[in-house]
């Protein structure tokens, strides 16, 4: 007989894109209902690069928490070619910085002032590889000759696999992979790296970008890529490897600004995440290993205790809502108004 319930440790977030304004007010809820805490990525517009930005944001962040809701912001400093390391180590030693994001720059949303060669860094990672601070990278290449399908693959072999043989004591964090090659790499490295993995590359291949037409609201980046792809994060995730953990990349666009002429990268997976990733554990007949993936492999590679609370997920079918209102205009949620067989018991 199939379970229809399951009781874990609090998950966490390992990556989440919570804006700012009203846009904040609206997603927060649906990521501090599901996570306890959540690596807040620094793509404002300014980045938060300095403590001063991360202090401030982390304030808006708990004023914008609805009472009643225990959730804690995990900050994150934006790493660019003249961030200083000094900086960064007050920031980590004062507990606002949990890690650095590196953003190659014009790789993504809001990366322009990312990192234009990862050479103008290595001050600022040497001072995190001595400090145990996790690097969290956006692992594309932005060469426009290179094959958008092939941007993290060939991210792997020219930046990451040389910036491992330099300080493989740095611990880093691939962000949200996309590929066979990132889960091969990051299953043959030692234990200073792991990969977060999002509920939309577990779930969707290429084809849903182009299912009937052109559909705006699963593209994101990294982008999806083939179906042999997919199944291989399924089996990385569900592997019972320590070295994968959950990291949505909600990534909330109004409608309006995914449905244009260039549409914004980012697909707003906080409504049902948590569920999505029960539903696919359950499919691959691994609940059993689902608690290590969402609440435990995190916080070991974090060196951060584990939660105390629990919740339970229930066999129960729900339907993603259309839009989420927002005072910034709507937002279309992933899978609007599908089906989903878990949900959250309150
Ligand atoms: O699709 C994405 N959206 N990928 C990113 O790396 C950034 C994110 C965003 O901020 O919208
Ligand atoms: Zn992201």
């Amino acid at each position: 007989m199939a379970t229809d319930t399951i009781s874990l440790r609090r998950p966490d977030d390992w990556h989440v894109h919570l804006r700012d304004g009203a846009l904040l007010e609206a997603v927060l809820p649906f990521t501090a209902r599901s996570f306890a805490r959540a690596i807040i990525m620094p793509n404002l517009v300014p980045p938060v690069t300095r403590m001063a930005a991360a202090e401030a944001y982390r304030r808006r962040i708990l004023a914008a928490l609805p009472p009643g809701l225990d959730f804690t912001p995990l900050m994150t400093a934006y790493l660019s070619d003249d961030s200083d390391p000094d900086e960064i180590e007050r920031g980590r030693r004062a507990g606002l910085f949990t890690a650095v994001k590196l953003y190659p720059a014009h790789a993504t949303t809001n990366s322009a002032a990312g990192v234009t060669d990862i050479a103008k860094t290595y001050r600022v990672l040497e001072r995190m590889a001595a400090l145990g601070m996790p690097l969290l990278v956006h692992g594309e290449v932005t060469d426009p000759a290179i094959d958008v399908f092939d941007r993290e693959a060939v991210f792997i072999d020219r930046v990451l696999a040389p910036l491992r043989r330099r300080l493989p004591e740095l611990k880093i964090v691939l962000e949200h992979i996309t590929t066979s090659e990132a889960v091969d790499f990051v299953e043959s490295a030692s234990d200073t790296l792991a990969a977060t993995i999002t509920p939309h590359h577990l779930l969707i291949n290429r084809n849903a970008l182009f299912s009937g037409g052109l559909r705006p609201h699963m593209y994101c980046l990294p982008v999806a890529k083939r179906e042999t792809h997919r199944l291989a994060l399924r089996r990385a995730a569900t592997s019972g490897s320590a070295k994968f953990f959950l990291g949505t990349d909600t990534a909330p666009h109004p409608i309006a600004d995914k449905e244009r002429d260039c549409g914004c990268a980012g697909i707003f997976a906080a409504p049902a995440a948590l569920e999505l990733y029960a539903g696919v554990f359950a499919e691959e007949q691994a609940l059993e290993r689902f608690e290590a993936f969402a609440s435990l492999n995190g916080p070991r590679f974090y060196g951060l205790p584990a939660n105390e609370q629990r919740i339970t997920l229930a066999r129960r079918p729900w339907r993603v809502p259309q839009t989420v209102p927002t005072a910034a205009g709507p937002l279309r949620p992933f899978l609007a108004g599908e089906e989903i067989a878990w949900q959250l018991q309150s």
